[in-house]
C-alpha cells in the first residue's frame, strides 16, 4: 500500500520528461508469487534536456533484481533503488541506448488489484493510472509513448493463453511444461494502456470487416462454460464498431481486438490498446441471469471502452490533469451510441437521473472539483462523475453550441492533429474553435471551474405591448479552493408553449443570442425580451438538459403539468412531471409529522396517470414518466437540515397515494405489457418490462398485499422481473412470508452464481429502515461475502451506505460506525476501493445536526487511523474539510 507522504500534484508543474522512451520490449516469466519481468528499454535524452540530468523511473513497492546499462551490468555507484524510484547517472548525452531492468513480484499477493495479479486463478493486469509502476521501473506517465513488445513464459497447463496488446508474433513450446507467446503492438502508447493476460479461458470468436474493407479477428474470453453469455457483449461490440464508422468515421487499426473478462476488478472495464479488459459483470449476460438495466450497461461499457482506441489511445492525455479528455469525451460518444441503439429521449432521462443523483451532489460537497482539475494528491480519487459525467455534459453543449456540422468539424480536426500525440483540453478546445472560426473562451470555463451552476429566472407578460420578459441570473455556488466564480456561458434550449401547447411564434427577441432553440447566457443578469406575444405563454427551459445546471424557476404546476402534457421534446415532458413530482415530495417532507397521513395534489396525479395510461407514448418513457424521484433527489433539493426517515415516510404516503388513486390505470397497464413472447434484451421489450415493474409496484401499494408480487416472482421467466418482484417483496412487504420465501428460493437458486448472488445482497442492503444495518453484518458472515472481491464488497456494503439513506443515515450512527470499520478493514487490503466506499459520506454536512456529529465522529476515527493509504487518506481529509 502506497501510504500517505503528503505529496500534492499540481498541473502548473507539467514538464516534458528529460528521456524518451523508444521502444519497450518486456519479458515475463510467470509464476503464482515470483514472476520476473525483465523489461529492456530503448532511451534517448530528450533534445533540449540537461545532458547531466540522471534518468528517474517511478516503483510502486519494487524490488530490483539486477540492472543493465547498455549490454554491461550497471556500476552501483551509477544508480539507486527504492521501492518507489530508479535513478540512473551518468547517461549518454544525444545517442540512443538500452537500460534493462530486472525486477521480481509476487502476482498472488497483490490484493490492491493494480499492476500484476491474480483473479481466479488468471494473471492479469490493470495499469491505469499507475499501476504499470507496480510491475517495473519506468516513466510512468501519459505522455511517454513507446512501441512495446511483450514475450510471455507460464505453465502451459495452467496458462495456456498468453495474451497481450497489439498482434501476436511468435508462440512455442519451452520444454519442462512451459511455453511462451510474443506480442507486438505497433501503435505507440503509454505504459497505463499496458495489457497481459494468462490463464485458461474460454473464447467467442467472431470478425469484423471495417469500413475499408480489412477484417478483424475479434475475441471475448470469459470462464469456460460461460461462452454463451458472452453472445451479446460480442453482438454490442460489432454494432459500437459500426457506430464508430458511421458517425465520426473512425476505423479500428489492429487485425485483432480481444476482450478478457475478469471476477475481480476495481472499476468497470479498462481499455488498454487491442486488449480490453472487463469487470465479468459487464460483459456476461443471459435471460436467467442478467436484468436489462445489465443488458444496457454492458452495451455501453462495451462502447465506451472499444471508443477510447480513438479517444484515449490515438490520442491520449499529456498528463491526468486532462483525465476528462479521453473520459468525458467517451463517456459522451457511448451516451450518444446509445442513443442511437434505444430511445434517445429514454437514454437522455436515465443519463440525467444518473447525473443528479452522483454528480451535482459530488459537485456540492467537500470532494467538487472541476472536470480539469489543478491540483490532486490521489488521481484514483479523480475518476469521478465529475469528470465523467459533468465532463461529457460539456462535450454535448459544445455541439449544442456550434451544431451538428460544426461538432463534427472539430472532432474530425482534432483527431487529425492530434493524432498519436499526447493533448491537453486546451487542444481540444481549439479545434473546434479553429474549425468553425468560433471563440469558446468563456465556454471553457466549464473545464476550469467547479459547481453546479444555478440560473434563476422569472417572468412577466404585458399582454398590451404583447410583450414577454424573462430575466435570468446566473450565479456559481463557492467550491473548495474556489471562492470567486467566473461567469459562463451556458446554453438553454428552450420553447414557449401556446395554450394549446403549440410553440408560440415571437417577432422578435432583444438581449441575448438565440440561435434555432438556443438561448446563450453569457452575463451575470441578462433581460430577454420576446416580442409579438400576444397571450401568456408557458416557458420550457432547458429542453434536452442542454446545460447540467439548477434552475430557480418559481413555474406554477399547471405550467408544469402544462409541459408534460404539450412539450415536443419527450425529455422535457419528463422533466416537467419529475419537477411537478419533486416539488409536492419536498412539501410532504415539511409536512411530515408523525403519520398524519398526505394526499398527493391531484394534478399530480391526473398528470401521472394520464401518461401512464398514454399508448401513443413509447412504454420505456411511461415507466419513467411514473417512478417517482429518489429520497435522495428529495434530500439533494432541499440541499440542507436532512432528515432522510422524514423524506422517506413523506414519499412512502405520496408513493402509496398515486398508487391507490391510479390503481385502475395501473392494472390495465400491469396486463396490457405481459407479452408472453420468449425473451428478447431488445430496447422495446425491455420498456415493456419496465412499464410491468412499474406498475406492478404501484398495484401492490394499492393492494397493500404482497399476493401479487409474490405471484410475478414465481412466474417470472427472466432476471428483470425476477428481481424487481424480488426488491417489491423485500423493500415494501418486509418480514412477510412471502418476502422470506422469495429469498431463499433466490438464494439456493443462484447460489454458485456471484454475480447474481450480488443482487440478493444489494436488495437486502438497500432495504429501508434501522434494522438493515444487522442483516448487512450478518450478510456478511456468510460464504456469499468475501472483502477481497470488488463486486461484493459494492454489492453489499456500497449499496448499503450509498443507496439506502434510511438504513445508513440511523439516527443513532451506527451506519456511520460501520462505514468507518469497514473503510479502514478494506483499505489494507484495496485502497482504491476502500476510497471509493468512503465516498457515500460526502454529503454529511447537508444532514440534520444529531447525524452530522455522529459523521464527523466517525470520519475522525478513520483519520486518526495509521497507516492509512493515500487514496483513504485525500478523500477523509477532503470531505472533513
Ligand atoms: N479507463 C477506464 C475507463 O473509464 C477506467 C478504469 C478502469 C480505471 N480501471 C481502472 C481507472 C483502475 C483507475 C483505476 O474506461
Ligand atoms: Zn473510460
Amino acid at each position: 500500500m502506497r501510504t500517505d507522504t503528503g505529496q500534492v500534484f499540481h498541473l502548473e508543474d507539467y514538464r516534458p520528461t528529460d528521456f524518451i522512451i523508444d521502444a519497450v520490449s518486456l519479458t515475463f516469466r510467470l509464476a503464482p508469487q515470483a514472476t520476473r519481468v525483465i523489461s529492456q528499454l530503448t532511451l534517448r535524452r530528450r533534445p533540449g534536456a540537461a545532458s547531466d540530468a540522471p534518468l528517474v523511473l517511478d516503483g510502486d513497492g519494487l524490488n530490483l533484481v539486477s540492472l543493465a546499462i547498455g549490454d554491461a551490468p550497471a556500476e552501483k555507484q551509477r544508480y539507486t533503488a527504492t521501492p518507489e524510484m530508479l535513478t540512473v547517472h551518468d547517461l549518454p548525452e544525444s545517442e540512443t541506448f538500452t537500460l534493462t531492468v530486472e525486477t521480481e513480484i509476487d502476482p498472488s499477493a497483490n490484493s490492491q488489484l493494480m499492476g500484476l495479479y491474480r483473479s481466479s486463478g488468471v494473471y492479469c493486469t490493470q495499469c491505469e493510472a499507475e499501476g504499470f509502476r507496480r510491475i517495473t521501473y519506468f516513466l510512468d506517465r501519459p505522455d511517454v509513448l513507446s512501441v512495446y513488445t511483450v514475450r510471455m513464459e507460464a505453465e502451459t497447463k495452467d496458462a495456456p493463453l498468453l495474451l497481450s496488446n497489439g498482434n501476436p508474433v511468435e508462440s512455442g513450446d519451452l520444454g519442462n511444461g512451459r511455453h511462451f507467446a510474443v506480442w507486438h503492438d505497433p501503435h505507440p502508447k503509454p505504459s497505463y494502456l499496458f495489457a497481459l493476460v494468462a490463464g485458461d479461458l474460454g473464447v467467442v470468436e467472431d470478425e469484423f470487416t471495417t469500413m475499408t474493407g480489412k477484417p478483424v479477428v475479434l475475441k471475448i474470453f470469459v470462464e469456460h462454460g460461460k461462452e454463451a453469455r458472452a453472445a451479446y457483449a460480442m453482438d454490442a461490440l460489432k454494432r459500437s464498431m459500426r457506430w464508430d464508422e458511421e458517425v465520426f468515421g473512425r476505423e479500428y487499426d489492429l487485425d485483432i481486438f480481444q476482450i478478457v473478462a475478469v471476477s475481480d476488478f476495481n472499476m468497470g472495464a479498462m481499455e488498454n490498446k487491442g486488449l480490453n479488459v472487463f469487470n465479468d459483470k459487464y460483459v456476461l449476460a443471459d435471460p436467467d441471469t442478467a436484468t436489462d438495466q445489465d443488458y444496457a450497461n454492458i452495451e455501453a461499457i462495451i462502447a465506451h471502452e472499444y471508443f477510447h482506441n480513438w479517444t484515449g489511445n490515438r490520442i491520449t492525455c499529456r498528463d491526468w490533469f486532462q483525465l476528462c479528455l479521453k473520459e468525458g469525451l467517451t463517456v459522451y460518444r457511448d451516451h450518444e451510441f446509445s442513443a442511437d441503439q434505444r430511445s434517445r429521449p429514454v437514454k437522455r432521462i436515465a443519463e440525467v437521473r444518473l447525473l443528479k443523483a452522483h454528480q451535482f451532489p459530488e459537485d456540492a460537497g467537500p470532494l467538487a472539483h472541476p472536470p480539469r482539475p489543478v491540483t490532486y494528491s490521489e488521481i484514483n480519487n479523480f475518476y469521478t462523475a465529475t469528470v465523467y459525467e459533468k465532463g461529457s455534459e460539456v462535450v454535448r453543449m459544445i455541439r449544442t453550441i456550434l451544431g451538428a456540422d460544426g461538432f463534427r468539424k472539430g472532432m474530425d480536426l482534432y483527431f487529425e492533429r492530434h493524432d498519436g500525440e499526447a493533448a491537453t483540453i486546451e487542444d481540444f478546445i481549439k479545434a473546434f474553435e479553429d474549425a468553425n472560426d468560433a471563440d469558446l473562451s468563456q465556454f471553457a470555463i466549464w473545464y476550469r471551474q467547479a459547481g453546479t451552476p444555478a440560473v434563476s429566472v422569472s417572468l412577466h407578460h404585458d399582454a398590451n405591448a404583447a410583450r414577454l420578459t424573462a430575466e435570468f441570473e446566473q450565479s456559481v455556488p463557492q467550491t473548495p479552493g474556489e471562492p470567486t466564480k467566473k461567469l459562463m456561458h451556458i446554453p438553454l434550449r428552450f420553447a414557449l408553449l401556446d395554450e394549446d401547447g403549440s410553440e408560440a411564434a415571437t417577432d422578435a427577441v432583444k438581449g441575448a443570442r438565440i440561435e434555432g432553440d438556443v438561448l446563450h447566457l453569457t452575463e451575470r443578469r441578462q433581460s430577454v425580451v420576446f416580442e409579438g406575444v400576444a397571450r401568456r405563454p408557458v416557458l420550457s427551459l432547458n429542453r434536452g438538459f442542454s446545460a447540467p445546471i439548477t434552475l430557480n424557476f418559481q413555474q406554477t404546476s399547471e405550467d408544469l403539468a402544462h409541459i408534460a402534457r404539450h412539450e415536443s421534446d419527450a425529455f422535457a415532458r419528463w422533466q416537467g412531471l419529475n419537477d411537478f413530482a419533486l416539488r409536492v415530495l419536498i412539501e410532504a417532507t415539511r409536512q411530515a409529522d408523525g403519520n398524519k397521513p398526505i394526499a398527493c395534489d391531484p394534478l399530480l396525479v391526473t398528470a401521472l396517470v394520464e401518461t401512464a395510461a398514454d399508448d401513443r407514448l413509447e412504454p420505456a418513457f411511461r415507466a419513467q414518466a411514473l417512478t417517482l424521484p429518489s429520497e435522495a433527489d428529495v434530500a439533494r433539493e432541499i440541499g440542507n437540515n436532512i432528515d432522510p426517515d422524514a423524506i422517506h415516510r413523506a414519499r412512502d404516503m405520496i408513493a402509496a397515494d398515486i398508487a391507490k388513486k391510479g390503481a385502475d390505470v395501473f392494472r390495465t397497464i400491469f396486463e396490457a405489457m405481459y407479452d408472453g413472447r420468449t425473451f428478447s434484451p431488445d430496447a422495446d421489450s425491455a420498456g415493456r418490462r419496465a412499464l410491468r415493474s412499474v406498475a406492478l409496484h404501484h398495484l401492490s401499494l394499492a393492494e397493500g398485499d404482497p399476493a401479487r408480487a409474490f405471484q410475478a416472482f414465481g412466474k417470472a421467466d427472466n432476471m428483470t422481473d425476477l428481481s424487481g418482484a424480488l426488491s417489491l417483496l423485500v423493500h415494501h412487504f418486509p418480514e412477510t412470508p412471502a418476502a422470506r420465501e422469495a429469498l431463499e428460493a433466490f438464494e439456493k437458486r443462484f447460489a454458485a452464481d456471484p454475480l447474481v448472488i450480488d443482487k440478493w445482497l444489494t436488495v437486502q442492503a438497500t432495504s429501508p429502515g434501522p434494522a438493515t444495518l444487522s442483516r448487512v453484518k450478518a450478510l456478511m458472515e456468510t460464504r456469499h461475502f468475501s472483502l477481497s472481491n470488488p463486486n461484493r464488497v459494492r454489492a453489499l456494503i456500497g449499496a448499503f451506505a450509498a443507496g439506502n439513506p434510511t438504513g445508513f443515515n440511523r439516527a443513532d450512527g451506527a451506519g456511520y460506525v460501520f462505514l468507518a470499520e469497514q473503510v479502514t478493514a478494506l483499505d489494507g487490503k484495496n485502497p482504491q476501493v476502500a476510497a471509493r466506499l468512503l465516498t457515500a459520506m460526502r454529503s454529511w454536512r447537508s444532514l440534520e445536526p444529531v447525524r452530522q456529529a455522529h459523521a464527523s465522529d466517525a470520519l475522525r476515527s478513520i483519520a486518526q487511523k495509521e497507516p492509512l493509504s493515500t487514496d483513504v487518506r485525500d478523500i477523509v481529509k477532503r470531505t472533513l474539510g
